[in-house]
């Protein structure tokens, strides 16, 4: 390899490192280790058909390049998507800080106490903004929130809606389309039918369970929804508002005039456009709901020793997976974009936000003037921000004309009529600008304004009178300085990938190099609308289109649809698929899904919320499909199969020899094959989802094509499939995309989170075939390599037939519980003392920690890893062998704090050094958890989602 070749940077093992840890698996090459992994009858004859490797330096001149063909508009287009400041304290210290951006979900909550403090932040910011009780940490965009909406409320329906069969749910039409498309998708399979019309005219019957309004509506018009709340609620219907975050500020909120459910999108808040997202949603909800509340929740709780601690609430519940009985199937959702979000208003506080707000509104009152004197008709009479014009005389195409001259995008709606939507970007300068366009299509001279007009506009009725966020940390980051240290003071106390390797099995949590994410900073990606005409956003157009090519050679399919936000809604995204193609050749009755027992539990979600019954098959004790059940059931099952879902290699962490027997049963009696791409960092190059057998698959770009899971999100999980499913990829209701019958939308934006697929783009081009396949090859013979220094140690649950195992490994710690009464976690706290994330925890196997290393991790890594689970697997030694106390040891303790450590009072049966220094290595890199081991039980018992002051609940 070459030091300027990228392979180089982001491959871990060194050559003569590789060389060793080929010798002590006793195997004379890489490519004998890769014979005996993966089965001969799927491995790929031929490299992948990719474009030759750039260099590091080259990928930055060409995605330059592609920056460039960007047109960068002043986009007045609204609906949900505005021109932000993103403060660049936020962006040099969170979105371009590996410590933030590389963390993993906050399952560890001593380990990640800095994100769980940013997401509180998040979920008060959205609770007081909104007017609600309860608020979650975070979903993937409005238009889905919307959509979780609607299924909450049908699963909180009363006893007497159940049995009236209550399944109609009104939408109003003045609601977002990107939100109606996508509420259209969910609605049909879940038994819900959708009735559009006009909120003032309706009059709810029995058979309505829930509504959805848009505030302000999307022509910008701030309407008085609350005796249709009194209508809904006499009815015993529930109402959702998805309301913009911005104008909450200033409006009454929702949750003041009788919501029940707010969404929206947080965007607004400092977030770049990125063509699309990524952008953090939001979900508020009234307390009752709270066991309904689909994605996270952050909550406070207590550790060991009684101190104040955050964590993810109510786990027990696993209120987003819970598999075939699901409601939701959000799991990676978009947490950095979250954390951004939370800081912007820290940083601003409830001063700067009203500031900001009015400054917004100011310009919008601004405008409406001068339209008035320009001779145009404003039509909306209330308005936060956007502005509804009637163009009369004034010939449409020609303003277009007009305004794309002076680079200025409106949203052209019917053919006499444009709505324009002011940003916080907006000057009095770029306000004289619209109105020189406007006047100059009317042949006039424009008003020129030295400054906004001082006034406000806001319907009385409606003007915010409560106040929001008076908690400290909304009141005291306010200088760069005490703002820069607070990040800081946060990001000391998390765990991310730039101190240790995180083996999470299943997450694939490999380097995301700094030259992938360069370009996410640049405004020529940033700023870009996702409803811009494409022949606007050139770059992006050629950067998707190759990307979408380049998935689908890796994946051995034919087309791409870059459109799901995440792995889940990938998996909902191609059950979908499956189902319209079924449809389109009458056999839309298909409705079985068979998935493994093993499978992740979004797969089961996704499939009920695609409408299908699951049907289990068993695994066999090799960890392998049990083929003869699968046969059973298929055959059971054959005249209404819809598909099989598999996870290749298996969550067990074996590449099944017998895949392709597998897909020929369901084939044969006419089913099809998902299959769930989150385990491709063992595939790329060297066999694919298409010579396995399978007609779908979705990808995790944040887990094999690099793009970092930023604590939780974002996440991609674009779908690649074969031609006969190709028409039926989804669309968007204003940009064409998708196949010729495409199904509705499945994200709001056209290709989802289009700004962080430039991270996948570059590691493919990056790498390059060789690249790419030998990156493959390393994560297995890193996995192997780990699991052979740890047999002996620990038992490794599953194995290929030649006994090695694929790119991730199954320990067995079941047997420490009996022996020692040491349970996984106690295992999993005691890493944070040797400096480590624990890998993935009783996934899929309960009791078993599951790793995955990735081939970006070296050997000295890589030993160092070992070397702190062999010391473990002796400290569970001592206590088998009655030499410590099987309560009060190092493992049962774990993790240890600075706070004890260096306390005045040590009353532990076991030295400091033995506590947080059990190995050399720690002491040049010592990693401190913030907080004890927290108490999960003792949160639940008294939630509490918000920043209160911490002393009321320790
Ligand atoms: C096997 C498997 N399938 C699906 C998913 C869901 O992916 P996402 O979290 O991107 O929604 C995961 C997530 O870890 C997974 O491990």
């Amino acid at each position: 390899m070459k030091t300027h070749s990228f392979a180089f940077r982001h491959i871990g093992p060194r050559d003569h490192e590789a060389e060793e840890m080929l010798k002590t698996i006793g195997v004379d090459s890489l490519d004998e280790l890769i014979a005996q992994t993966v089965p001969d009858n799927i491995r790929m004859k031929e490299p992948l058909n990719l474009a030759p490797a750039l260099t590091e330096q080259e990928f930055l001149v060409h995605i330059q390049e592609q920056a460039r063909k960007n047109q960068v508009f002043r986009t007045y287009i609204g609906l949900g998507y505005h021109n932000t400041i993103l403060p660049g304290v936020i962006q040099r210290n969170i979105l371009e800080n590996p410590g933030w951006y590389t963390a993993y979900t906050p399952y560890q909550a001593e380990i990640a106490q800095g994100r769980l403090e940013a997401l509180l932040n998040y979920q008060t910011m959205v609770s007081e903004l909104t007017g609600m009780e309860l608020a979650n940490a975070s979903l993937l965009d409005e238009a889905t929130a919307a959509a979780e909406a609607m299924s909450m409320m049908f699963a909180a329906r009363s006893r007497e809606k159940v049995k009236a069969n209550a399944n109609k749910f009104f939408v109003s039409k003045d609601c977002l389309p990107q939100n109606i498309d996508l509420l259209k998708t969910r609605c049909e399979p879940m038994g819900i039918e959708l009735v559009i019309g006009t909120h003032r005219e309706f009059s709810f019957s029995e058979e309505f369970f829930g509504a959805l309004l848009q505030y302000p509506d999307v022509v910008g018009t701030i309407h008085d929804y609350r005796a249709f709340v009194q209508r809904a609620h006499e009815a015993g219907a529930l109402v959702a508002v998805a309301a913009d975050i911005m104008s909450l500020v200033m409006l009454t909120p929702p949750g003041e005039w009788g919501a029940d459910v707010v969404v929206g999108t947080t965007q607004r808040f400092g977030i770049p456009l990125g063509y699309g997202g990524p952008h953090a949603a939001f979900f508020a909800t009234r307390d009752e709901y709270k066991r309904l509340i689909p994605g996270r929740i952050i909550g406070q709780t207590i550790d060991r020793d009684g101190n104040p601690a955050l964590r993810m609430a109510l786990q027990t519940r696993e209120q987003h997976i819970k598999r075939d009985r699901a409601t939701s199937n959000i799991c990676t959702a978009q947490v950095l974009l979250a954390v951004m979000a939370g800081m912007y208003a820290v940083y601003h506080g409830p001063d700067g936000l009203k500031r900001i707000a009015t400054t917004i509104h100011r310009s919008a009152v601004t405008l409406n003037d001068g339209l008035t004197k320009l001779g145009y008709e404003q039509l909306n009479e209330t308005f936060f921000d956007t502005l509804e014009v009637e163009l009369g005389d004034v010939d449409q195409i020609n303003l277009q004309k007009i305004a794309e001259e002076h680079k200025i995008n409106f949203r052209y709606m019917y053919s006499t009529r444009i709505g324009i939507s002011l940003n916080e970007h907006t000057s009095v300068e770029h306000v004289n600008d619209i109105l020189t366009v406007l006047a100059m299509a009317k042949e006039m001279e424009a008003p020129v304004y030295d400054d906004f007009i001082q006034a406000d506009q806001l319907p009385a009725d409606f003007v915010r009178t409560s106040s929001f966020l008076e908690h400290d940390v909304f009141n005291t980051y306010h200088s760069e300085t005490e703002m820069m240290r607070y990040l800081k003071k946060l990001e000391r106390k998390d765990l991310s990938l730039n101190h240790s390797m995180i083996p999470l099995g299943s997450c694939t949590m490999k380097l995301n190099a700094a030259t992938e994410m360069l370009p996410l900073s640049w405004p020529s990606f940033g700023n870009i609308h996702p409803f811009v005409p494409v022949k606007q956003a050139e770059g992006y157009q050629y950067i998707l289109n190759e990307l979408e090519r380049d998935l689908a050679e890796i994946t051995g399919f034919d087309a791409t649809s870059l459109q799901p936000n995440s792995g889940a809604q990938g998996e909902y995204a191609g059950l979908m698929v499956i189902r319209a193609y079924h449809q389109s050749r009458g056999e839309g009755h298909r409705d079985v899904a068979i998935i493994p027992s093993s499978a992740h539990g979004t797969n089961p979600a996704s499939a009920v919320m695609a409408g299908m019954k699951v049907v289990v098959v068993k695994c066999d004790e090799r960890g392998n499909i049990d083929v003869e059940d699968l046969k059973a059931k298929a055959d059971k099952h054959a005249d209404n199969l819809a598909c099989l879902m598999i996870t290749y290699p298996s969550t067990h962490g074996v590449f099944e020899a017998s895949v392709t027997e597998v897909t020929g049963i369901i084939h044969e009696r006419g089913g099809q094959v998902y299959m769930d791409g989150a385990n491709m960092n063992a595939q790329v190059g060297l066999t694919s989802p298409g010579l396995i057998g399978a007609d779908v698959c979705h990808l995790n770009l944040h887990k094999t094509f690099a793009i970092p899971h930023g604590g939780g999100g974002p996440g991609m999980g674009p779908i690649c499939v074969r031609k006969h499913l190709a028409p039926f990829l989804p669309g968007n209701e204003l940009v064409r995309t998708g196949g010729s019958q495409g199904i509705s939308s499945i994200s709001a934006a056209p290709w989802g989170s289009s700004l962080v697929l430039l991270i996948s783009y570059a590691y493919i081009k990056m790498l390059g075939s060789k690249g790419l396949t030998n990156s493959t090859k390393y994560a297995i013979l890193n996995a192997n390599y780990i699991k052979h220094r740890l047999e002996g140690h620990y038992a490794v649950l599953y194995t290929g037939e030649t006994g090695r195992c694929a790119h991730e490994m199954i320990l067995d710690c079941r047997p420490f519980k009996r022996e020692a009464g040491v349970e996984v976690v106690d295992i999993a706290k005691r890493l944070m003392d040797y400096g480590y994330h624990a890998p993935t925890v009783s996934f899929p196997v309960a009791g078993t920690l599951m790793v995955e290393p990735t081939e970006s991790e070296g050997k000295v890594e890589l030993d160092r890893f070992c070397d702190a689970l062999i010391s473990i697997r002796k400290e569970v030694d001592e206590i088998v062998s009655e030499q410590v106390d099987p309560e009060n040891n190092v493992l049962k303790n774990a993790p240890h704090t600075l706070q004890m450590t260096v306390g005045d009072e040590w009353t532990l049966p076991y030295s400091r050094q033995k506590a947080s220094f059990p190995l050399d290595y720690i002491m040049e890199n010592k990693f401190w958890p913030s907080v004890r081991r927290v108490d999960d039980a003792y949160g639940d018992r008294n939630l509490m989602c918000t920043c209160a002051p911490v002393e009321e609940y320790a």
